[in-house]
């Protein structure tokens, strides 16, 4: 395992700097390793910050190369006219030292180390290395083992994932690397917003907890994402203090993999990170108020829900529906997760009977029937809005052949804007093929929270409850 003292100085280092300024919004960035061949880690990582449009200087740096991708390129960082912010290195684990030493006497502030080939494979003297220079010349380090970062407020996609990254408010924060380019692709598909994504593989320096740290205060983060296989050795107590700040400024949603014994094996040699004690980390999260997913998919669910709705002010739920079957299975979701649904008084039932066909049950959940139109729904969700009796509302729809759902997209969209300063969430559950498909698509897209199946939709807004509740207690 890694000497005690590395981390000691790593920790240190973390409270003396602890603003990453530098690593979201460099003004300058040199691609180290800027290769001249398309397809190559180099290549593609001085392409991408081309042409996801980064706005500040841009300096391939390349011995052999004068121009790359139609940029003046430099044999070293030494050869830059200008300031450096950021060198991103793509070089061999054997030139690292050399050009991280350059970057140095730059007076460059972050190394943004994609090479592989360090401590992940045993090579602890490259880390130990790497780590002392950077202490010399007062640097910082993400990484090494990383397939960069993104930031899209500053439109900086300095990865050799994806080009595209779709831009909100979610910052991902990964342990993995070939996940987390997986993922890229997936969250445009998905319509998921991302304000950041840092690989962080090895964590010699800039760790999970600093960066989230940083988050919890970016304008342009609302929740917080993160595939964690474990924390560093020594860094038990600092993740404890500071996600407890973190979370109370924005929720943190952590998918924490090597939940078996095996898989904790897995994960040991994937990151050398301390996995297992999963009972540790179960208790760790939940006082400090860090919400668990299961799966990459639960971890998104929840975080779109946080993205654009209000946290709940209270547990009173409705639901609201025009298929009793898929309500059915929102209430069992509803009971197994933990969400209150209410009641409805004879006034507020009087008031939902109304706007139904006289066949509709104006229970909870509130029955529109397979005869409801766009104009049911939206009186319903008024209904639902103006209530005092009611905190959060999950719509449920089925398609139907009189309802396009496209058309109850947008009916929904345009109600829940007018109700924005209500402070309700709505979570919305949709069934059906592929029209039903672009309603979701619509409704993501217009921050309102839409899921294909009515438990995913409940699972989310418990896990916002949940949040609540312990915002509540602290
Ligand atoms: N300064 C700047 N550039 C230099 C250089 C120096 N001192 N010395 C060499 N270069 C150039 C090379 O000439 C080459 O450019 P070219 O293709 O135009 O000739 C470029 O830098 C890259 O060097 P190369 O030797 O071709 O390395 P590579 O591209 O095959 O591999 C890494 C470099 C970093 C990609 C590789 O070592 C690595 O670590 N790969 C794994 C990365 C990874 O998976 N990270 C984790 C993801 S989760």
């Amino acid at each position: 395992m890694y000497p005690i003292d590395m981390y000691k100085g790593s920790a240190e280092a973390g409270e003396l700097a602890e603003n990453l300024k530098e690593l979201f919004s460099p003004e300058s960035v040199a691609v180290v390793g800027a290769s001249r061949h398309p397809g190559k880690i180099g290549y593609t990582i001085l392409r991408n910050i081309i042409e996801y449009g980064y706005k500040g200087k841009i300096y391939p740096i390349n011995p052999k190369a004068d121009e790359i991708l139609g940029l003046k390129a430099y044999p070293s960082v030494l050869d830059v006219p200008d300031k450096i912010d950021m060198a991103i290195i793509a070089v061999p684990v054997k030139i690292v030292p050399k050009v991280a030493e350059d970057c140095g006497k730059k007076g460059v502030k972050v190394l943004v180390v994609i090479t592989s080939g360090f401590g992940e494979v045993g090579n602890i003297e490259a880390e130990q290395e790497l780590i002392k220079i950077a202490r010399e010349y007062g640097m910082r380090i993400l990484g090494p083992n990383i397939f960069g970062l993104a930031y899209t407020p500053a439109r900086l996609n300095a990865t050799f994932g994806p080009k595209d990254i779709r831009e909100g408010n979610i910052a991902f924060i990964t342990q993995s690397g070939a996940l987390g380019i997986a993922l890229m692709g997936w969250t445009v598909m998905e319509e998921i917003g991302l304000s950041a994504l840092i690989s962080i593989g090895n964590m010699i320096d800039i760790d999970v907890i600093e960066v989230s740290k940083y988050l919890a205060d970016d304008p342009h983060t609302r929740v917080i994402t993160i595939y964690l296989e474990g924390l560093k050795p020594g860094t038990g107590k600092k993740f404890m203090e500071i996600m407890k700040e973190v979370t109370r400024k924005k929720p943190v949603i952590i998918i924490k993999a090597g939940r078996s014994r095996r898989g904790a094996a897995a994960a040991a040699s994937h990151t050398g990170s301390l996995a297992g004690m999963d009972h540790v980390y179960n208790a760790a999260f939940k006082q400090t108020g860090i919400l668990r997913a299961k799966t990459v998919e639960e971890m998104f669910d929840w975080a779109r829900a946080f993205a654009n709705q209000p946290v709940p002010k209270g547990e009173r739920t409705i639901i609201i529906t025009n298929g009793g079957g898929v309500g059915v299975l929102a209430t069992d979701a509803a009971e197994e997760y933990g969400v209150n649904l209410i009641t409805p008084s004879i006034e507020l039932k009087d008031r939902f009977h109304r706007i139904m066909p006289w066949f509709g049950s104006p229970k909870n959940p509130v029955d529109l029937t397979g005869q409801a139109g766009v104009e049911n729904y939206i009186k319903a969700l008024e209904v639902a809005f103006e209530s005092p009796e009611i905190d959060n509302i999950v719509v449920l729809y089925c398609r139907t052949a009189i309802l396009d759902p496209r058309e109850l997209a947008k009916g929904l969209v345009d109600t829940i804007k007018l109700y924005k300063g209500s402070g309700k969430p709505v979570v919305v559950g949709m069934v059906g093929g592929l029209d039903t498909f672009e309603a979701m698509k619509i409704l993501n897209k217009n921050g309102v929270p839409a899921y294909p199946s009515p438990e995913r939709a409940v699972s989310s807004l418990a896990a916002m409850i949940r949040y609540s509740r312990y915002l509540q207690k602290i």
